[in-house]
């Protein structure tokens, strides 16, 4: 569908709590070695939350770097969107918690699609900018996932950080977001899920004691092939729709979940590693804040210059995955 008015990210931020976590950490608690998380995940480090601080802290402050990189006063925001898995409270959305201590009075919903999240709100705010119903949005991705893992389970507890990444999404006379696609599998939503704390299994003093209020990755393995197939099927259905080959692809930011994954990614596209982002190193999976992230730490290293054709691509619980291609249109940092 042809449209008239477009939406452009204008604003990039991010915030990563302080306290590094290094895979040395781990090895004293579960039977594994950082060598053995480095070889299957790149991951080295991560980040976790100190006690006290929540999902909606570290979206405030990715918010006002993204806002003043943007160059737009917090008022003029029309709408907040939040992805998160690991929001404050169950409701209100952590969006409403973000819009209070912005203290804003503009619209505010969260997305849920896991790590997918943030292509889900990207489509969303996309849509509601090209509709006419916002000309200013803010963009959140943010998880405290260190609050949803079992420190006992050596398959999971490994792989997640903390963290937010945040976006300034809005209206433009010429395509910046091109468009995005979006898939989700549900007959395959038991192989990675938070089992309890919803109708299904309401909380009680069993669920917490059989640690069903955290993650749960009964196959690690299938996680690992759906991503790669979905993702990269993703990417080609986009950059087709919009007119383009995986060689016209300047920066491939794909969800950082595990460095063999987005490896994979990248070679089913033929597109060069230099071409990608791979910083799953010291930051872990961020679940639906590790494309916010990503960006904006790949924004001010000076990876993208001004009309660069960027592709976002995600996988996560659900199964959901997305993808989305877009024309970088912000100005570049400076060295
Ligand atoms: C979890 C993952 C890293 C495991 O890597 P893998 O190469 O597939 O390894 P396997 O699952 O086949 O396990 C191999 C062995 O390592 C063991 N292992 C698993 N986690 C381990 C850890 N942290 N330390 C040491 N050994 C570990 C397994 O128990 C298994 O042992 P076994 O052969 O004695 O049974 C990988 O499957 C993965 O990244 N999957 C996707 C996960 C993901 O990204 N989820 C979120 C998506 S948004």
């Amino acid at each position: 569908m042809a449209v008239s008015r477009h939406a452009t990210i204008t604003g990039v931020g991010s915030s990563l709590p302080p306290r590094l976590v290094p895979n040395t950490w781990f090895e004293a608690k579960i039977d594994t070695t950082d060598e053995w998380i480095r070889s299957r995940t790149g991951i080295e480090a991560r980040h976790f939350a100190d006690d006290g601080v929540v999902t909606s802290d570290l979206a405030v402050d990715a918010a006002r770097i993204a806002l003043r990189t943007a160059g737009v006063p917090a008022e003029q925001l029309d709408m907040i969107v939040c992805a998160s898995v690991t929001g404050d409270t169950p409701f209100p959305a952590t969006a409403v918690w973000v819009q209070e201590k912005l203290e804003l009075s503009c619209p505010a919903f969260d997305v849920n699609a896991a790590c997918a999240g943030f292509s889900y709100g990207l489509a969303a705010a996309t849509a509601f900018v090209e509709a006419g119903m916002a000309d200013t949005i803010l963009l959140i991705g943010a998880e405290v996932f260190s609050r949803i893992l079992d420190f006992t389970d050596r398959q999971t507890c490994v792989l997640f950080g903390d963290g937010a990444g945040a976006t300034v999404i809005q209206a433009n006379d010429r395509p910046g977001i091109e468009g995005t696609v979006l898939g989700a599998d549900g007959t395959a939503a038991e192989i990675l899920l938070v089992p309890a704390g919803g109708s299904r299994e309401p909380a009680s003093a069993q669920t917490v004691a059989a640690s069903r209020h955290d993650i749960w990755m009964p196959n690690g393995r299938e996680v690992f092939k759906r991503a790669v197939t979905e993702m990269a099927a993703a990417c080609r259905e986009v950059l087709e729709k919009n007119g383009h080959t995986p060689e016209d692809v300047d920066l491939l930011i794909p969800h950082q979940a595990n460095a063999r994954i987005m490896v994979a990614v990248a070679e089913r596209l033929g597109i060069p590693l230099e071409r990608a982002v791979v910083d799953v190193a010291e930051v872990g999976n961020t679940s639906a804040a590790s494309i916010p992230i990503a960006l904006d730490r790949a924004y001010r290293a000076g990876r993208m210059k001004e009309g660069d054709l960027v592709l976002f691509t995600s996988f996560g619980a659900g199964l959901t995955w997305g993808a989305t291609a877009m024309r970088w249109t912000m100005p570049g940092v400076a060295a």
